[in-house]
């Protein structure tokens, strides 16, 4: 089960040398292409689910187009894919399948997907239902805190992919919220974070979620720890518990669940085993909102709406796993994001959802595309032979344009973007009679159609303008776009986006080589952390062994403290 084949070189690929010879050449020209065909929409536009994908406004031509599928080909995209939903052990630096595609398969779905002798299917809908059993218990009232009042907030305490992908989807689904039940997230060890969230709460209807997948992370277990001191505290304050270990053990199995996969270390914080919900190291903490990690949205969203998430997952899934690559939606992105990055020179790939519900999803972008394809060595320990990972980033729209569109619009640097909007508000509003919602999307349309077509000098000339304004009033064009549309924004659409960008992110890391689920980038500073936090504390030795930068800020810090 464990075999995985070497990284193709892509650069050594026939398909790579006919992209080379096509960039030679190559002289983007998006007003001639789409005066010149007729069909060029149609032909570049694509569905997947509920999502209409416009891909025509990409600097793209058949031939183009033509040899990225014949690049796929080559470096065995369609069966790396296989290979992951086979739960092939892709993640090669920690010897683990890939499964987060298991987390959204439904019930009784055959065959049976078994993998290292483990019953996944079985696993997971296990953990599903007894996360639904809870949360509806909680939903409900029929779970109440210690002092037998019913919860009205769920603070979930985690960072990155326990984080992220929660707090990104609970802003998404806040409609959905029918339970008068509150989430909040606190991830950071700046203890502004927990003290802010924590200020205004009733520690009586306060249900703390501690979200780690290893249970180890510095910035969780802090965190779970202040929590579990202000509750003690608040709690005490109120006459509510005694200071006696039973009355603290007791509030703690009242207002502490956990999330992970190392339910041994959950017991040894002093949460009760059966108050903790775990998943696998087969999900990565990226890839885990669609595991237990989402149990502050089945409680405050209902199980219902998770359920309904994890089956927009499952739509797009079956569509990568199927789909021929000329069809295939998040194939083609990557493929495009290859392009870009590689032959036309982009760094940075922007994503703009007009949307103000999606106002975290750029966040949560971020980690899923740069932790899993910021590398400079393939899945077998080579050096990449390419550029990898753009930055990716992006606001909501109409936000971002009156902050950063100058520079997408007029700046000298390639920045593709998608543009991610939906037919139908969540709240319908007018103004003065007319439907704001449709104002929106117009500058969702006004801003593909500038980024693509531009203004000629001819063109704003024959508004009256004259001399040097007529340059800076001219607009390029050729800035490339997708436009990610879709009726509404709902739990099935919303997971059909994230598994869309999921799979984005996997194809352009199998083009590349790389492994995209490991993240041994982020553990040289969480080393030196622990190393620098005793120069911190006074310990002079400590001080002494840094580097001399680091012991100026020392004692910078030191004497301004
Ligand atoms: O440090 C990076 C990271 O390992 C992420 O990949 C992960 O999502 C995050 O830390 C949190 O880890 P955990 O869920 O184990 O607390």
């Amino acid at each position: 089960m464990g075999f995985v084949t070497a990284p193709i070189d892509p650069t050594t690929t026939s398909a790579w040398s006919r992209l080379s010879a096509l960039r030679e050449s190559f002289t983007p020209d998006l007003r001639g292409w789409f005066a010149a065909d007729a069909d060029r929409t149609r032909d570049l536009t694509r569905t997947v689910g509920d999502l209409h994908v416009d891909l025509s406004k990409n600097l793209v031509t058949p031939e183009v187009l033509d040899a990225l599928v014949a690049l796929a080909d080559e470096t065995g995209v369609r069966e790396r894919f296989a290979d992951m939903l086979r739960g092939a052990h892709l993640n090669t630096s920690e010897d683990r399948a890939v499964l987060h595609t298991a987390l959204r398969r439904p019930a009784g779905a055959e065959p049976a997907l078994v993998v290292d002798g483990q019953q996944i299917d079985h696993d997971v809908h296990e953990v599903l239902d007894r996360l639904s059993a809870f949360a509806d218990r909680v939903r409900s009232g029929e779970w109440r805190g210690v002092t037998g009042k019913k919860v009205t907030h769920v603070v979930n305490i985690g960072i990155g992919g326990s984080d992220l992908g929660p707090v990104m989807v609970y802003e998404a689904l806040l409609p959905y919220a029918d339970a008068g039940i509150h989430a909040r997230f606190v991830s950071n060890i700046d203890p502004t974070d927990i003290s802010q969230k924590t200020a205004d709460l009733d520690p009586e209807t306060t249900l703390f979620i501690v979200a780690s997948k290893t249970f180890t992370t510095l910035e969780t277990l802090t965190n779970a720890r202040l929590a579990r001191d202000w509750l003690w505290a608040q709690l005490a304050e109120k006459g509510a518990i005694d200071d006696s270990d039973a009355a603290r053990t007791d509030a703690v199995a009242h207002h502490f669940v956990a999330v992970s996969t190392a339910l041994d270390k959950v017991e040894a914080f002093g949460i009760d085993p059966t108050n903790a919900f775990g998943f696998w190291d087969w999900v990565g903490g990226r890839y885990s909102v669609d595991s237990a990690i989402g149990l502050s949205l089945a409680i405050a969203l209902g199980p219902d709406v998770f359920r309904e998430l994890l089956a927009g997952f499952h739509t797009v899934d079956e569509h990568v796993a199927s789909t021929p690559v000329e069809q295939n939606v998040p194939v083609l992105m990557g493929l495009l994001n290859v392009w870009y990055t590689n032959f036309l020179g982009a760094q940075s790939h922007a994503v703009l959802p007009y949307a103000q519900q999606l106002h975290r999803f750029a966040a949560y972008l971020q980690q899923l595309t740069m932790e899993s394809n910021g590398k400079s060595v393939r899945w077998d320990g080579t050096p990449v032979t390419t550029d990898t990972g753009e930055v990716f980033w992006g606001e909501p729209g109409t936000n971002g344009q009156h902050a950063f569109y100058q520079l997408i619009h007029q700046g000298t640097r390639l920045i593709p973007a998608d543009f991610i909007a939906f037919v139908n508000p969540a709240y319908p509003r007018a103004d003065d009679g007319r439907d704001v919602h449709g104002l929106f999307l117009a500058n969702f349309l006004a801003q593909t159609k500038a980024l693509a077509f531009g203004k000629t000098a001819e063109e704003v000339e024959a508004e009256g303008t004259t001399g040097a304004l007529v340059a800076a009033r001219t607009f390029p064009g050729n800035r490339p776009t997708t436009s990610i549309f879709a009726p509404s924004l709902t739990p099935s659409v919303l997971g059909q986006l994230i598994a869309l960008y999921e799979h984005i992110t996997f194809t352009q890391g199998t083009i590349w080589g790389i492994n995209s689920f490991d993240q041994w980038g982020v553990e040289l500073g969480k080393q030196l952390a622990l190393q620098i936090a005793p120069a911190i504390e006074g310990d002079d030795e400590a001080l002494a062994a840094q580097d001399s930068s680091t012991r100026a800020l020392l004692d910078y810090y030191r004497a301004h403290r």
